[in-house]
Protein backbone atom coordinates (compact mmCIF):
# COMPACT_ATOMS: atom_id res chain seq x y z
CA UNK A 1 0.00 0.00 0.00
CA UNK A 2 1.28 3.60 -1.05
CA UNK A 3 1.06 5.97 1.77
CA UNK A 4 2.03 8.97 -1.14
CA UNK A 5 -0.49 12.08 -0.79
CA UNK A 6 -1.07 13.51 -3.85
CA UNK A 7 -2.42 16.83 -4.38
CA UNK A 8 -3.89 16.21 -7.52
CA UNK A 9 -5.90 19.16 -9.05
CA UNK A 10 -6.61 22.91 -8.35
CA UNK A 11 -8.70 22.55 -11.41
CA UNK A 12 -12.24 23.38 -9.88
CA UNK A 13 -15.67 22.99 -11.16
CA UNK A 14 -18.76 25.32 -9.76
CA UNK A 15 -21.07 22.92 -7.55
CA UNK A 16 -24.83 23.11 -8.42
CA UNK A 17 -26.45 25.20 -5.83
CA UNK A 18 -29.54 24.19 -4.68
CA UNK A 19 -30.89 27.27 -3.17
CA UNK A 20 -31.69 29.92 -5.26
CA UNK A 21 -30.30 32.56 -3.39
CA UNK A 22 -26.80 31.02 -3.58
CA UNK A 23 -26.65 32.25 -7.28
CA UNK A 24 -25.96 35.88 -6.46
CA UNK A 25 -22.41 37.31 -7.23
CA UNK A 26 -20.85 39.68 -4.55
CA UNK A 27 -20.15 42.81 -5.96
CA UNK A 28 -16.54 44.09 -6.13
CA UNK A 29 -15.50 46.29 -2.77
CA UNK A 30 -17.16 49.54 -3.57
CA UNK A 31 -14.61 52.47 -5.02
CA UNK A 32 -13.64 54.70 -2.54
CA UNK A 33 -14.24 58.33 -4.42
CA UNK A 34 -12.30 60.04 -1.86
CA UNK A 35 -11.75 60.32 1.74
CA UNK A 36 -14.20 61.37 3.94
CA UNK A 37 -14.15 64.92 5.42
CA UNK A 38 -13.73 62.79 9.28
CA UNK A 39 -10.61 61.09 7.99
CA UNK A 40 -8.63 63.75 6.22
CA UNK A 41 -9.58 65.70 10.01
CA UNK A 42 -8.21 63.20 11.55
CA UNK A 43 -5.39 62.95 9.47
CA UNK A 44 -4.46 66.88 10.88
CA UNK A 45 -5.26 65.72 14.57
CA UNK A 46 -8.42 68.27 14.34
CA UNK A 47 -12.34 67.44 14.48
CA UNK A 48 -14.72 68.18 12.42
CA UNK A 49 -17.91 68.32 13.61
CA UNK A 50 -21.89 68.90 12.94
CA UNK A 51 -25.27 69.60 14.77
CA UNK A 52 -27.81 67.16 14.37
CA UNK A 53 -31.78 67.42 14.96
CA UNK A 54 -33.24 64.10 16.57
CA UNK A 55 -35.97 63.90 14.11
CA UNK A 56 -34.29 63.21 11.16
CA UNK A 57 -31.80 61.26 12.93
CA UNK A 58 -34.48 59.03 14.13
CA UNK A 59 -36.66 59.16 10.88
CA UNK A 60 -33.97 59.67 8.12
CA UNK A 61 -31.23 57.18 6.69
CA UNK A 62 -29.26 59.83 4.44
CA UNK A 63 -29.43 61.86 7.26
CA UNK A 64 -27.77 58.87 9.26
CA UNK A 65 -25.24 57.78 6.54
CA UNK A 66 -24.06 61.60 6.25
CA UNK A 67 -24.03 62.40 10.07
CA UNK A 68 -22.16 59.26 10.58
CA UNK A 69 -19.62 58.72 8.00
CA UNK A 70 -18.45 62.44 7.81
CA UNK A 71 -18.36 63.81 11.22
CA UNK A 72 -15.72 62.96 13.65
CA UNK A 73 -17.83 65.08 16.70
CA UNK A 74 -21.43 65.94 17.32
CA UNK A 75 -23.75 68.25 18.98
CA UNK A 76 -26.88 68.19 19.79
CA UNK A 77 -28.49 70.92 17.96
CA UNK A 78 -31.44 71.30 20.61
CA UNK A 79 -31.23 68.06 22.56
CA UNK A 80 -29.14 68.97 25.35
CA UNK A 81 -30.85 72.17 26.04
CA UNK A 82 -32.29 73.30 29.33
CA UNK A 83 -35.75 73.14 28.15
CA UNK A 84 -34.98 69.84 26.67
CA UNK A 85 -33.15 67.57 29.28
CA UNK A 86 -34.61 69.97 32.43
CA UNK A 87 -38.22 70.85 31.34
CA UNK A 88 -39.73 71.48 34.93
CA UNK A 89 -37.34 71.70 38.44
CA UNK A 90 -35.97 68.36 39.27
CA UNK A 91 -37.62 66.46 36.32
CA UNK A 92 -34.97 65.61 33.83
CA UNK A 93 -35.90 64.35 30.39
CA UNK A 94 -33.01 62.46 28.87
CA UNK A 95 -34.19 60.74 25.53
CA UNK A 96 -33.31 63.41 22.67
CA UNK A 97 -29.75 63.86 24.53
CA UNK A 98 -29.15 59.69 24.73
CA UNK A 99 -30.15 59.57 21.13
CA UNK A 100 -27.56 61.63 20.25
CA UNK A 101 -24.85 60.10 22.69
CA UNK A 102 -25.84 56.43 21.51
CA UNK A 103 -25.85 57.93 17.90
CA UNK A 104 -22.02 58.93 18.48
CA UNK A 105 -21.51 55.77 20.50
CA UNK A 106 -22.23 53.44 17.63
CA UNK A 107 -20.04 55.62 15.21
CA UNK A 108 -17.11 56.16 16.75
CA UNK A 109 -17.82 59.79 17.43
CA UNK A 110 -17.21 62.07 20.35
CA UNK A 111 -20.32 64.37 21.52
CA UNK A 112 -19.59 67.90 22.28
CA UNK A 113 -22.42 68.99 24.87
CA UNK A 114 -24.26 72.25 24.41
CA UNK A 115 -25.10 74.18 26.31
CA UNK A 116 -25.82 74.22 30.02
CA UNK A 117 -26.35 77.84 31.27
CA UNK A 118 -27.67 80.26 28.48
CA UNK A 119 -30.44 82.73 28.02
CA UNK A 120 -32.64 81.13 25.78
CA UNK A 121 -33.86 78.17 25.87
CA UNK A 122 -34.39 77.85 29.70
CA UNK A 123 -37.75 77.13 30.96
CA UNK A 124 -39.53 80.15 32.99
CA UNK A 125 -39.70 78.45 36.14
CA UNK A 126 -35.82 79.04 36.44
CA UNK A 127 -36.22 82.43 35.46
CA UNK A 128 -39.12 83.43 38.10
CA UNK A 129 -36.92 82.25 40.34
CA UNK A 130 -34.83 84.25 43.41
CA UNK A 131 -31.01 84.71 43.53
CA UNK A 132 -30.43 81.71 45.78
CA UNK A 133 -32.83 79.17 44.32
CA UNK A 134 -31.37 79.89 40.76
CA UNK A 135 -28.14 79.53 41.57
CA UNK A 136 -28.83 76.18 43.14
CA UNK A 137 -30.50 74.90 40.34
CA UNK A 138 -28.11 76.16 38.01
CA UNK A 139 -25.45 73.93 39.94
CA UNK A 140 -28.01 70.93 40.31
CA UNK A 141 -28.73 71.30 36.07
CA UNK A 142 -25.16 71.24 35.85
CA UNK A 143 -24.60 68.33 38.17
CA UNK A 144 -27.30 66.19 36.69
CA UNK A 145 -26.48 66.90 33.32
CA UNK A 146 -22.87 66.41 33.52
CA UNK A 147 -22.89 64.05 35.84
CA UNK A 148 -25.34 61.67 33.25
CA UNK A 149 -22.30 61.17 30.45
CA UNK A 150 -19.56 61.91 33.07
CA UNK A 151 -18.48 58.34 32.99
CA UNK A 152 -19.06 58.17 28.87
CA UNK A 153 -15.93 58.17 26.89
CA UNK A 154 -18.11 59.81 24.05
CA UNK A 155 -18.71 63.10 26.19
CA UNK A 156 -15.58 64.91 26.05
CA UNK A 157 -16.45 68.74 26.63
CA UNK A 158 -19.51 71.42 27.31
CA UNK A 159 -20.44 74.45 26.46
CA UNK A 160 -20.80 75.80 30.03
CA UNK A 161 -22.22 79.27 29.79
CA UNK A 162 -23.44 80.36 25.88
CA UNK A 163 -23.69 83.97 25.15
CA UNK A 164 -23.12 85.86 28.06
CA UNK A 165 -22.38 89.35 26.33
CA UNK A 166 -24.14 91.48 24.50
CA UNK A 167 -23.58 92.66 20.49
CA UNK A 168 -21.33 95.40 21.93
CA UNK A 169 -19.11 93.17 24.41
CA UNK A 170 -21.01 93.88 27.39
CA UNK A 171 -21.96 91.90 29.86
CA UNK A 172 -25.39 90.69 28.63
CA UNK A 173 -28.49 91.97 30.82
CA UNK A 174 -29.87 88.68 30.97
CA UNK A 175 -31.99 86.71 33.92
CA UNK A 176 -28.62 85.28 35.02
CA UNK A 177 -26.89 88.67 35.29
CA UNK A 178 -29.68 90.30 36.47
CA UNK A 179 -30.13 87.65 39.56
CA UNK A 180 -26.54 86.67 40.03
CA UNK A 181 -24.15 89.33 38.73
CA UNK A 182 -21.68 88.00 36.42
CA UNK A 183 -20.59 85.49 39.31
CA UNK A 184 -22.93 82.75 37.69
CA UNK A 185 -20.25 82.06 34.92
CA UNK A 186 -17.25 81.25 37.65
CA UNK A 187 -19.94 79.22 39.72
CA UNK A 188 -21.08 77.18 36.55
CA UNK A 189 -17.46 75.77 35.61
CA UNK A 190 -16.71 75.16 39.06
CA UNK A 191 -20.04 73.06 38.98
CA UNK A 192 -19.11 71.52 35.60
CA UNK A 193 -15.52 70.66 36.80
CA UNK A 194 -16.96 68.82 39.78
CA UNK A 195 -19.06 66.86 38.01
CA UNK A 196 -16.89 65.54 35.33
CA UNK A 197 -12.95 66.55 36.14
CA UNK A 198 -12.17 65.23 32.46
CA UNK A 199 -14.47 67.08 30.55
CA UNK A 200 -13.17 70.17 28.48
CA UNK A 201 -14.93 73.18 29.67
CA UNK A 202 -16.17 76.16 26.99
CA UNK A 203 -17.05 79.53 26.90
CA UNK A 204 -19.14 79.91 23.48
CA UNK A 205 -20.22 82.98 21.70
CA UNK A 206 -20.84 84.39 18.08
CA UNK A 207 -19.76 87.82 16.47
CA UNK A 208 -16.46 86.56 17.96
CA UNK A 209 -14.63 85.09 15.27
CA UNK A 210 -12.49 88.06 14.10
CA UNK A 211 -10.56 90.83 16.46
CA UNK A 212 -13.08 92.73 17.16
CA UNK A 213 -14.41 94.91 20.79
CA UNK A 214 -16.60 91.93 21.75
CA UNK A 215 -14.10 88.83 21.44
CA UNK A 216 -11.57 91.40 23.22
CA UNK A 217 -14.24 91.59 25.90
CA UNK A 218 -14.61 87.37 25.88
CA UNK A 219 -10.34 87.36 25.69
CA UNK A 220 -9.93 89.82 28.65
CA UNK A 221 -12.96 87.66 30.81
CA UNK A 222 -11.01 84.26 29.76
CA UNK A 223 -7.96 85.36 30.84
CA UNK A 224 -9.40 87.05 34.08
CA UNK A 225 -11.16 83.75 34.78
CA UNK A 226 -8.01 81.27 35.13
CA UNK A 227 -6.48 84.02 36.59
CA UNK A 228 -8.68 83.52 39.26
CA UNK A 229 -8.41 79.65 38.74
CA UNK A 230 -12.02 78.64 37.22
CA UNK A 231 -11.73 76.13 35.07
CA UNK A 232 -11.99 77.61 31.27
CA UNK A 233 -10.54 74.86 29.50
CA UNK A 234 -11.91 75.91 25.97
CA UNK A 235 -13.21 79.27 24.13
CA UNK A 236 -15.62 78.66 21.42
CA UNK A 237 -16.26 80.71 18.27
CA UNK A 238 -19.61 80.36 17.12
CA UNK A 239 -19.47 81.44 13.83
CA UNK A 240 -22.83 81.98 12.22
CA UNK A 241 -21.62 84.27 9.07
CA UNK A 242 -22.84 85.23 5.79
CA UNK A 243 -21.98 86.13 2.83
CA UNK A 244 -23.26 89.38 2.10
CA UNK A 245 -21.32 90.94 5.74
CA UNK A 246 -17.73 89.55 4.33
CA UNK A 247 -15.50 87.61 6.11
CA UNK A 248 -14.23 88.31 9.46
CA UNK A 249 -10.97 90.58 10.01
CA UNK A 250 -7.99 88.59 12.10
CA UNK A 251 -9.50 85.40 12.50
CA UNK A 252 -6.50 83.43 12.72
CA UNK A 253 -4.98 86.15 15.20
CA UNK A 254 -7.97 85.72 16.72
CA UNK A 255 -7.52 82.41 17.75
CA UNK A 256 -3.68 82.65 18.21
CA UNK A 257 -4.72 85.22 21.04
CA UNK A 258 -7.09 82.60 22.58
CA UNK A 259 -4.72 80.15 22.53
CA UNK A 260 -1.79 81.78 23.43
CA UNK A 261 -3.96 82.47 27.00
CA UNK A 262 -3.08 78.24 27.15
CA UNK A 263 -6.92 77.57 26.49
CA UNK A 264 -8.25 75.21 23.30
CA UNK A 265 -10.10 77.13 21.02
CA UNK A 266 -12.58 75.93 18.30
CA UNK A 267 -15.71 76.56 15.71
CA UNK A 268 -18.32 75.57 17.59
CA UNK A 269 -21.54 76.69 15.19
CA UNK A 270 -20.32 77.33 11.39
CA UNK A 271 -22.93 78.34 9.13
CA UNK A 272 -22.55 80.23 5.84
CA UNK A 273 -26.07 82.26 4.62
CA UNK A 274 -26.84 84.12 1.45
CA UNK A 275 -29.61 86.07 -0.12
CA UNK A 276 -31.51 83.31 -1.85
CA UNK A 277 -32.33 81.94 -4.41
CA UNK A 278 -28.52 80.53 -4.18
CA UNK A 279 -26.96 80.85 -7.63
CA UNK A 280 -23.04 79.75 -8.73
CA UNK A 281 -21.13 82.86 -7.86
CA UNK A 282 -22.71 82.67 -4.29
CA UNK A 283 -21.69 79.12 -3.60
CA UNK A 284 -18.43 80.02 -4.65
CA UNK A 285 -17.92 82.66 -2.28
CA UNK A 286 -19.92 80.54 0.33
CA UNK A 287 -17.43 77.76 -0.45
CA UNK A 288 -14.47 80.00 -0.09
CA UNK A 289 -15.53 81.05 3.24
CA UNK A 290 -15.71 77.74 4.51
CA UNK A 291 -12.74 77.22 3.46
CA UNK A 292 -11.13 80.22 5.24
CA UNK A 293 -12.70 78.94 8.67
CA UNK A 294 -10.71 75.26 7.71
CA UNK A 295 -7.58 77.03 7.14
CA UNK A 296 -7.74 78.98 10.15
CA UNK A 297 -8.42 76.50 12.45
CA UNK A 298 -5.81 74.67 10.34
CA UNK A 299 -3.17 77.30 10.90
CA UNK A 300 -3.55 77.30 14.98
CA UNK A 301 -2.45 74.00 16.76
CA UNK A 302 -4.68 74.87 19.90
CA UNK A 303 -7.75 74.86 17.47
CA UNK A 304 -9.20 71.46 18.11
CA UNK A 305 -11.62 71.52 15.30
CA UNK A 306 -14.49 72.96 13.51
CA UNK A 307 -18.02 71.98 13.55
CA UNK A 308 -21.02 73.15 11.18
CA UNK A 309 -24.50 74.00 12.45
CA UNK A 310 -26.12 70.78 10.65
CA UNK A 311 -25.00 69.82 7.68
CA UNK A 312 -28.22 69.89 5.28
CA UNK A 313 -29.98 72.91 4.15
CA UNK A 314 -32.61 70.42 4.66
CA UNK A 315 -32.65 71.41 8.22
CA UNK A 316 -31.00 74.90 9.67
CA UNK A 317 -32.38 77.35 11.53
CA UNK A 318 -31.09 80.36 8.89
CA UNK A 319 -34.07 80.03 6.95
CA UNK A 320 -36.69 80.46 10.11
CA UNK A 321 -34.49 83.61 11.58
CA UNK A 322 -33.46 85.53 8.51
CA UNK A 323 -36.15 86.22 6.17
CA UNK A 324 -35.13 85.58 2.37
CA UNK A 325 -31.85 83.65 3.70
CA UNK A 326 -30.96 80.36 3.81
CA UNK A 327 -28.49 77.59 1.66
CA UNK A 328 -25.78 77.98 4.31
CA UNK A 329 -24.74 74.50 4.77
CA UNK A 330 -22.38 72.48 3.03
CA UNK A 331 -25.17 69.48 1.47
CA UNK A 332 -28.40 71.02 -0.82
CA UNK A 333 -32.15 69.52 0.68
CA UNK A 334 -31.51 66.30 -1.09
CA UNK A 335 -28.55 65.57 0.59
CA UNK A 336 -26.00 66.04 -2.42
CA UNK A 337 -22.35 67.96 -1.60
CA UNK A 338 -22.29 71.85 -2.39
CA UNK A 339 -18.95 73.37 -3.59
CA UNK A 340 -19.00 74.26 0.59
CA UNK A 341 -18.57 70.49 1.00
CA UNK A 342 -15.76 70.32 -1.63
CA UNK A 343 -14.04 72.97 -0.06
CA UNK A 344 -14.32 71.70 3.63
CA UNK A 345 -12.91 68.82 2.35
CA UNK A 346 -10.33 70.18 0.01
CA UNK A 347 -8.87 72.54 2.74
CA UNK A 348 -8.93 69.54 5.19
CA UNK A 349 -7.12 67.16 2.49
CA UNK A 350 -4.44 70.12 1.86
CA UNK A 351 -3.91 70.85 5.12
CA UNK A 352 -3.33 74.22 5.27
CA UNK A 353 -0.62 75.93 4.15
CA UNK A 354 1.43 74.68 1.03
CA UNK A 355 -0.95 72.12 -0.76
CA UNK A 356 0.42 68.78 -1.17
CA UNK A 357 1.92 68.39 -4.13
CA UNK A 358 4.10 64.87 -3.29
CA UNK A 359 2.90 62.01 -4.52
CA UNK A 360 2.77 58.44 -2.53
CA UNK A 361 5.97 55.93 -3.36
CA UNK A 362 5.20 53.18 -5.60
CA UNK A 363 3.26 50.41 -4.10
CA UNK A 364 4.92 46.64 -3.92
CA UNK A 365 4.53 44.27 -7.05
CA UNK A 366 0.82 42.22 -5.68
CA UNK A 367 1.24 38.83 -4.67
CA UNK A 368 -1.82 36.72 -5.69
CA UNK A 369 -3.81 33.72 -3.61
CA UNK A 370 -6.83 32.32 -2.46
CA UNK A 371 -7.55 32.34 -6.50
CA UNK A 372 -11.29 31.06 -7.04
CA UNK A 373 -13.71 31.14 -9.98
CA UNK A 374 -14.91 34.19 -9.29
CA UNK A 375 -12.07 36.13 -7.07
CA UNK A 376 -8.64 35.65 -6.07
CA UNK A 377 -6.89 37.52 -2.99
CA UNK A 378 -4.20 40.39 -3.44
CA UNK A 379 -1.28 41.75 -1.11
CA UNK A 380 1.04 44.12 -1.64
CA UNK A 381 4.06 46.43 0.47
CA UNK A 382 2.56 49.05 1.53
CA UNK A 383 3.36 52.75 0.06
CA UNK A 384 4.80 55.72 2.02
CA UNK A 385 3.59 59.19 1.59
CA UNK A 386 4.70 62.72 3.25
CA UNK A 387 1.36 62.66 5.34
CA UNK A 388 -0.52 59.57 4.73
CA UNK A 389 -1.89 57.32 2.10
CA UNK A 390 -5.46 57.25 2.10
CA UNK A 391 -5.92 54.06 0.09
CA UNK A 392 -5.59 51.72 -3.40
CA UNK A 393 -6.96 51.24 -6.31
CA UNK A 394 -6.63 48.26 -8.71
CA UNK A 395 -6.57 47.87 -11.94
CA UNK A 396 -6.83 45.36 -14.55
CA UNK A 397 -5.55 48.14 -17.45
CA UNK A 398 -7.24 51.20 -17.09
CA UNK A 399 -10.56 49.69 -15.18
CA UNK A 400 -10.60 49.68 -11.59
CA UNK A 401 -11.53 46.17 -10.01
CA UNK A 402 -11.92 47.45 -6.62
CA UNK A 403 -9.98 49.80 -4.29
CA UNK A 404 -8.99 49.42 -0.24
CA UNK A 405 -7.77 51.70 2.29
CA UNK A 406 -5.30 48.58 3.61
CA UNK A 407 -2.29 46.89 1.65
CA UNK A 408 -4.39 43.61 1.03
CA UNK A 409 -7.93 43.42 -1.28
CA UNK A 410 -9.57 40.70 -2.05
CA UNK A 411 -11.16 40.74 -5.73
CA UNK A 412 -14.85 39.40 -6.02
CA UNK A 413 -17.18 39.08 -9.28
CA UNK A 414 -14.29 38.08 -11.01
CA UNK A 415 -14.85 35.78 -14.26
CA UNK A 416 -14.33 32.26 -14.12
CA UNK A 417 -11.40 30.63 -16.30
CA UNK A 418 -10.18 33.93 -17.15
CA UNK A 419 -6.76 35.47 -17.05
CA UNK A 420 -6.04 39.22 -15.18
CA UNK A 421 -3.56 41.13 -15.00
CA UNK A 422 -3.58 43.59 -12.17
CA UNK A 423 -1.55 46.56 -10.71
CA UNK A 424 -2.38 48.77 -7.32
CA UNK A 425 -1.89 52.28 -7.41
CA UNK A 426 -1.54 54.31 -3.97
CA UNK A 427 -3.31 57.67 -3.43
CA UNK A 428 -2.86 60.11 -0.78
CA UNK A 429 -5.67 62.70 1.06
CA UNK A 430 -5.08 65.21 -1.51
CA UNK A 431 -5.95 63.11 -4.59
CA UNK A 432 -2.04 62.15 -5.42
CA UNK A 433 -1.79 58.84 -7.27
CA UNK A 434 1.67 57.08 -7.30
CA UNK A 435 3.16 55.49 -9.73
CA UNK A 436 1.76 51.97 -11.00
CA UNK A 437 2.88 48.91 -9.44
CA UNK A 438 4.53 46.35 -11.34
CA UNK A 439 1.71 44.18 -12.92
CA UNK A 440 0.72 40.12 -11.43
CA UNK A 441 -1.04 38.21 -13.42
CA UNK A 442 -3.04 35.13 -12.39
CA UNK A 443 -5.69 32.96 -13.52
CA UNK A 444 -9.64 31.99 -12.13
CA UNK A 445 -10.28 29.17 -11.80
CA UNK A 446 -12.97 27.25 -14.00
CA UNK A 447 -16.77 27.27 -12.29
CA UNK A 448 -20.17 27.95 -13.65
CA UNK A 449 -20.74 31.78 -14.06
CA UNK A 450 -22.25 33.15 -11.14
CA UNK A 451 -22.47 29.97 -9.34
CA UNK A 452 -21.03 30.62 -5.43
CA UNK A 453 -19.27 27.83 -4.93
CA UNK A 454 -16.32 25.41 -6.34
CA UNK A 455 -15.31 22.56 -5.47
CA UNK A 456 -11.40 21.32 -5.61
CA UNK A 457 -10.31 17.48 -5.33
CA UNK A 458 -7.41 15.21 -4.19
CA UNK A 459 -6.29 12.10 -4.03
CA UNK A 460 -5.29 11.11 -0.64
CA UNK A 461 -3.27 8.14 -1.12
CA UNK A 462 -3.86 5.04 -2.99
CA UNK A 463 -3.03 1.04 -3.41
CA UNK A 464 -3.23 -1.78 -5.78
CA UNK A 465 -6.77 -1.55 -6.61
CA UNK A 466 -8.04 1.58 -5.33
CA UNK A 467 -7.44 5.32 -3.62
CA UNK A 468 -8.81 7.07 -1.32
CA UNK A 469 -10.02 10.67 -2.72
CA UNK A 470 -11.70 13.70 -1.42
CA UNK A 471 -13.50 17.32 -2.47
CA UNK A 472 -13.49 20.52 -0.44
CA UNK A 473 -16.69 22.80 -1.63
CA UNK A 474 -15.67 26.51 -0.60
CA UNK A 475 -18.57 28.76 -1.04
CA UNK A 476 -18.15 33.00 -1.46
CA UNK A 477 -21.42 33.70 -0.34
CA UNK A 478 -23.88 31.18 2.27
CA UNK A 479 -25.76 28.17 0.84
CA UNK A 480 -28.13 25.76 2.52
CA UNK A 481 -27.20 22.54 0.15
CA UNK A 482 -24.55 21.47 -2.48
CA UNK A 483 -23.67 18.88 -5.35
CA UNK A 484 -20.81 18.12 -7.01
CA UNK A 485 -20.45 15.36 -9.55
CA UNK A 486 -17.20 13.31 -9.97
CA UNK A 487 -16.71 11.48 -13.84
CA UNK A 488 -13.67 9.14 -13.99
CA UNK A 489 -12.65 7.09 -16.74
CA UNK A 490 -13.60 3.04 -17.12
CA UNK A 491 -12.48 0.88 -14.44
CA UNK A 492 -13.59 3.27 -11.20
CA UNK A 493 -15.76 2.63 -8.99
CA UNK A 494 -16.78 4.63 -5.66
CA UNK A 495 -17.88 2.44 -3.08
CA UNK A 496 -18.23 4.32 -0.53
CA UNK A 497 -18.49 8.38 0.66
CA UNK A 498 -18.74 10.15 3.87
CA UNK A 499 -19.66 13.70 5.23
CA UNK A 500 -22.37 13.53 1.91
CA UNK A 501 -24.58 10.31 0.09
CA UNK A 502 -23.16 8.96 -2.69
CA UNK A 503 -25.59 8.30 -5.75
CA UNK A 504 -23.31 6.19 -8.15
CA UNK A 505 -24.16 5.64 -11.58
CA UNK A 506 -20.44 4.63 -13.41
CA UNK A 507 -18.61 6.60 -14.52
CA UNK A 508 -20.69 9.22 -12.83
CA UNK A 509 -20.85 9.70 -9.15
CA UNK A 510 -22.54 12.36 -7.46
CA UNK A 511 -21.95 13.38 -4.23
CA UNK A 512 -25.29 15.87 -2.30
CA UNK A 513 -24.51 17.06 1.24
CA UNK A 514 -25.29 15.14 4.38
CA UNK A 515 -28.22 16.27 6.48
CA UNK A 516 -25.86 17.99 8.79
CA UNK A 517 -23.36 19.76 6.39
CA UNK A 518 -25.26 21.06 3.97
CA UNK A 519 -24.81 24.75 5.23
CA UNK A 520 -21.78 26.69 4.12
CA UNK A 521 -21.41 30.50 5.48
CA UNK A 522 -19.91 32.94 2.96
CA UNK A 523 -16.04 31.94 2.49
CA UNK A 524 -16.48 28.59 4.49
CA UNK A 525 -15.80 25.25 3.15
CA UNK A 526 -17.37 21.69 3.55
CA UNK A 527 -14.91 18.57 3.04
CA UNK A 528 -16.38 15.29 2.08
CA UNK A 529 -14.37 11.31 1.33
CA UNK A 530 -14.73 8.98 -0.16
CA UNK A 531 -13.14 5.10 -1.46
CA UNK A 532 -13.04 3.98 -4.76
CA UNK A 533 -11.49 0.92 -6.41
CA UNK A 534 -9.74 0.69 -9.46
CA UNK A 535 -8.36 -1.56 -11.99
CA UNK A 536 -4.86 -0.14 -12.63
CA UNK A 537 -1.77 0.86 -11.23
CA UNK A 538 -0.15 3.90 -10.41
CA UNK A 539 -1.15 7.26 -9.94
CA UNK A 540 -5.27 7.09 -9.90
CA UNK A 541 -6.79 8.61 -12.76
CA UNK A 542 -7.80 12.87 -11.86
CA UNK A 543 -11.79 12.98 -12.15
CA UNK A 544 -13.70 15.83 -14.25
CA UNK A 545 -15.60 17.76 -11.62
CA UNK A 546 -18.85 19.47 -12.74
O1 LIG B 1 -39.61 71.83 19.64
C1 LIG B 1 -40.56 72.83 19.23
C2 LIG B 1 -41.71 72.18 18.55
O2 LIG B 1 -42.39 71.36 19.48
C3 LIG B 1 -42.62 73.26 17.99
O3 LIG B 1 -43.64 72.66 17.25
C4 LIG B 1 -41.85 74.21 17.09
C5 LIG B 1 -42.69 75.36 16.57
O4 LIG B 1 -41.89 76.47 16.24
O5 LIG B 1 -40.79 74.72 17.80
C6 LIG B 1 -39.89 73.76 18.27
O6 LIG B 1 -38.86 74.36 18.95
C7 LIG B 1 -37.94 75.05 18.13
C8 LIG B 1 -36.58 74.44 18.39
O7 LIG B 1 -35.59 75.17 17.71
C9 LIG B 1 -36.50 72.99 17.94
O8 LIG B 1 -36.69 72.91 16.57
C10 LIG B 1 -37.96 76.50 18.52
O9 LIG B 1 -39.17 77.09 18.13
C11 LIG B 1 -36.82 77.22 17.85
O10 LIG B 1 -36.73 78.53 18.36
C12 LIG B 1 -35.53 76.51 18.13
O11 LIG B 1 -34.52 77.15 17.45
C13 LIG B 1 -33.21 76.84 17.85
C14 LIG B 1 -32.52 78.06 18.39
O12 LIG B 1 -31.18 77.76 18.69
C15 LIG B 1 -33.20 78.58 19.64
O13 LIG B 1 -32.54 79.67 20.13
C16 LIG B 1 -32.48 76.33 16.62
O14 LIG B 1 -33.04 75.09 16.20
C17 LIG B 1 -31.00 76.18 16.93
O15 LIG B 1 -30.30 75.94 15.73
C18 LIG B 1 -30.45 77.43 17.55
O16 LIG B 1 -29.12 77.19 17.88
C19 LIG B 1 -28.42 78.31 18.45
C20 LIG B 1 -27.40 77.74 19.41
O17 LIG B 1 -28.03 76.88 20.33
C21 LIG B 1 -26.62 78.83 20.09
N1 LIG B 1 -26.04 79.74 19.13
C22 LIG B 1 -26.93 80.25 18.13
C23 LIG B 1 -27.67 79.15 17.41
C24 LIG B 1 -28.55 79.69 16.32
O18 LIG B 1 -29.58 80.47 16.84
Amino acid sequence: MSTIRTAISAGALALLPLVATVTAVLPATPAHASASLREHAAARGKFIGAALATSPLANEASYRNIASTEFSQITAENAMKWDATEPSQNQFSWSGADAIVDFATQNNQQVHGHTLVWHSQTPNWVQNLGADAMRSAMQNHIAKVVGRYASNPAVVSWDVVNEVFDDNGNMRNSFWYQKLGDSYIADAFRAARAADPDARLCINDYNVEGVNAKSTAMYNLVRSLRAQNVPVDCVGLQGHLAIQYGFPGQVQQNLQRFADLGVEVRFTEIDIRMQMPRDASKDAQQATYYSNVINACLAVTRCSGVTIWGFTDKYSWVPDTFSGQGAALIYDESYNPKPAYTAVHDALAAGGGTPDTEAPSKPGKPSVSDITATGAKLSWTASTDNRAVTGYDIYRGSTKLGSSTTASLTLTGLSPETAYTVHVVARDAAGNTSTASESTSFTTLAGQPGGPCTATYRTVNFWQGGFQGEVTVRCTTAVTSWKTTLTYPSGVNVTQSWSSTLSATPPTFTFTNAAWNGTIPANGSATFGFIASWNGTGVPPTPTLS
